[in-house]
């Protein structure tokens, strides 16, 4: 074993106490939930995590990117703890609390778009995703949503109707909300079309156009336009720089765009928000996961004109705007704004693509490394001309990662995300990559040498 400053392996894994979990969760956990390796957390602080054996992992999943301040930040926990002594619910449905405003107010100012703009309150992802689906179709009277393939919005059945990364996710489930209309992302290292960006001049919109909106599509029947600016589940692709920008000629037709920032928000692409990379204002925008450190709280935040359109009773959660979320949140917002963590991801983004990059060029397994700030994304293929998915690749470097002290996970099929917390240290950012960097040495190599 190789002697490290922060991975420590000191079991073999599973650990005995993990194995006794793992067991435990068999049988008294559903089954749909899907897992990569037997990691059995005991406790977790910044980007490293310890498991119940003894072991020490870098983190390079921030808990699905939600732990953008790392795990246990002192001052959110104290702002936690503080509230908890004072109280833990009451709920927002029926009473008022204070910092529920300021919370608001802080979220409309970071959220772009130089307009008013107000706030809805719940506990998750798929939350502020169902809150913008009945928001859009109450304020524009129309049914259709449009989404793209390969997205991922949630799991509820409004959410579960616009997500389309994975079948199993919606096995079983049907019929779900009518009227969603799925079109191809831009998803330039496997475009649908077979084209090469730029030469292709976004003939992705072109197409659109014609065999959607010109077919069958009727856009004064459409409600709204969901999209993740950088595709999460699907795979961590962002879209080229100028689509979104090109798809606004759908607002003309009174389309609202809602920008799913769910992952993408919170600072994760070194800007708070991934439409700012793409210098649009969307209509609506949801967050949860990283605003409030690992607690529960999902936004849905709308011009106001938009959100003045529900009347009292229209839509609400009893545990939506929870005050020891409200305050994690808050004090999330002031570590990231005092620690500078955007830029932070910035630069420490661009010290891990580089080396990512370089890996590229070294192994013939790394297809494609892809992203903005810390949320980058590593295409595991199993020959670089031919692009063939390398899922089981994939799968061996993700569970020897874990083997060295590595925690990692895949976004769709074969690729690999790179999302440490957002205030990760350069060392420990370092010493991860140098993990990855063995665990797909090691499959790179046994590839070729089977392959010979
Ligand atoms: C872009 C996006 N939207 C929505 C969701 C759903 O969030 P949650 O799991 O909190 O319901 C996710 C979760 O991964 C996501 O990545």
């Amino acid at each position: 074993m190789k002697s490290r400053k922060f991975a420590k392996v000191v079991t073999k894994l599973p650990g005995r106490r993990a194995k006794k979990v793992v067991e435990g969760t068999s049988k008294y956990v559903s089954p749909s939930i899907s897992r990569y390796y037997p990691l059995v957390v005991e406790s977790a602080h910044g980007s490293l995590v310890k498991d119940v054996d003894g072991n020490q992992f870098i983190d390079f999943t921030s808990g699905i990117a939600v732990l953008n301040t790392g795990s246990t930040h002192q001052k959110v926990v104290e702002a936690a703890t503080k509230q908890l002594q004072k109280f833990i619910h009451f709920s927002y449905t029926d009473f008022y609390y204070a910092n529920l405003v300021l919370l608001a107010k802080r979220v409309t100012e970071i959220v772009p778009g130089d307009f008013e703009k107000m706030v809805y309150f719940g506990n998750s992802g798929t939350e502020a995703i169902e809150a913008a689906l009945k928001l859009a179709r109450n304020y524009t009277r129309r049914t259709i949503f449009l989404a793209h393939g390969g997205a991922f919005h949630g799991r509820t059945m409004g959410a579960l109707s616009l997500t389309a990364s994975k079948p199993v996710q919606r096995t079983g489930s049907f019929p779900l909300v009518p009227e969603v209309v799925h079109f191809p992302f831009p998803y330039c290292y496997r475009c649908p079309w077979k084209q090469t960006f730029p030469e292709c001049d976004y003939y992705c919109v072109d197409f659109f156009k014609e065999q959607y909106l010109e077919k069958f599509v009727p856009i004064s029947d459409v409600a709204a336009y969901f999209f993740e600016p950088v595709q999460g589940e699907g795979g961590y692709v962002p879209a080229p720089p100028d689509y979104f920008k090109k798809m606004e000629f759908m607002r003309g037709d009174g389309v609202l765009f809602v920008a799913d920032e769910v992952q993408t928000g919170m600072g994760r692409t070194g800007k708070y928000f991934g439409v700012e990379h793409f210098g649009i204002t969307p209509d609506i925008l949801t967050i949860a996961k990283g605003i409030a450190s690992g607690m529960p709280l999902g936004l849905t935040v709308a011009r106001a004109e938009i959100m003045k359109s529900w009347k009292p009773g229209q839509h609400g959660s009893t545990f939506g705007a929870n005050p020891v979320a409200v305050e994690s949140a808050l004090a999330t917002l002031e570590v990231i704004r005092s620690e500078r963590l955007l830029e932070n991801a910035k630069r420490l983004g661009g010290f891990a693509m580089k080396r990512l990059l370089e890996m590229k060029d070294r192994y013939e397994i790394v297809g494609d490394v892809r992203g903005m700030g810390l949320l980058i994304g590593v295409e595991i293929v199993r020959s670089k001309r031919t692009k063939e998915f390398g899922d089981e690749e994939t799968h061996t470097i993700i569970e020897h990662c874990f083997k060295s002290g590595l925690l990692a996970i895949s976004a769709g099929r074969n690729t690999i995300r790179v999302i440490p917390p957002l205030n990760v240290s350069k060392e420990e950012l370092d010493e991860g990559l140098n993990i990855l960097e063995e665990s797909i040495a090691l499959v790179n190599r046994n590839l070729i040498v089977n392959r010979a």
